[in-house]
């Protein structure tokens, strides 16, 4: 049976939500990451930061812009041992200014991606 893994980028509390600043408990790309999971039977691995960005959505604005600013590659708590065993891969992250947030390089940078099949999940 085929394995595949869903990667995800997210991050819960202060956050617009329609037009209002509202604090989640879940960040909206691990609610879907969440879903496909439950469509696929993938595991799940979310990306984390060592130093996560602040809990406030301007302080973290300024913390991430900061980041891309200086192409930054923030480290990582954890990876998966290894991706071999997947035949696909399903990656989530939030829009940031038009690209990903700065951790999901360091991410693909860790890994050799080249030949597998990939998806992404974007929100
Ligand atoms: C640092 C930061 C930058 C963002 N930049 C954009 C943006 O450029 N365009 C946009 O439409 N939404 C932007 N957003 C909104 C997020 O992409 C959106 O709320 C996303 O669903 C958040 O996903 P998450 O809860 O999984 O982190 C930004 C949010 C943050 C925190």
């Amino acid at each position: 049976m085929a394995k595949n893994l869903i990667a995800f980028y997210s991050r819960a509390d202060e956050n617009y939500v329609s037009g209002m600043l509202k604090n989640l408990t879940i960040g909206n790309t691990e609610v879907a990451a969440g879903i496909l999971q439950q469509l696929t039977g993938a595991d799940l691995f979310k990306i984390e930061q060592v130093q996560p960005y602040a809990k406030g959505y301007n302080q973290c604005i300024a913390q991430a812009q900061e980041d891309q600013k200086r192409d930054a590659r923030p480290e990582l708590k954890a990876y998966p041992e290894s991706i071999d065993a997947y035949d696909t891969i399903y990656l989530g992250f939030p829009n940031y200014w038009s690209t990903m947030p700065m951790a999901v390089f360091t991410f693909l940078e860790h890994f050799d991606f080249s030949g597998k099949p990939s998806n992404l999940l974007h929100t």
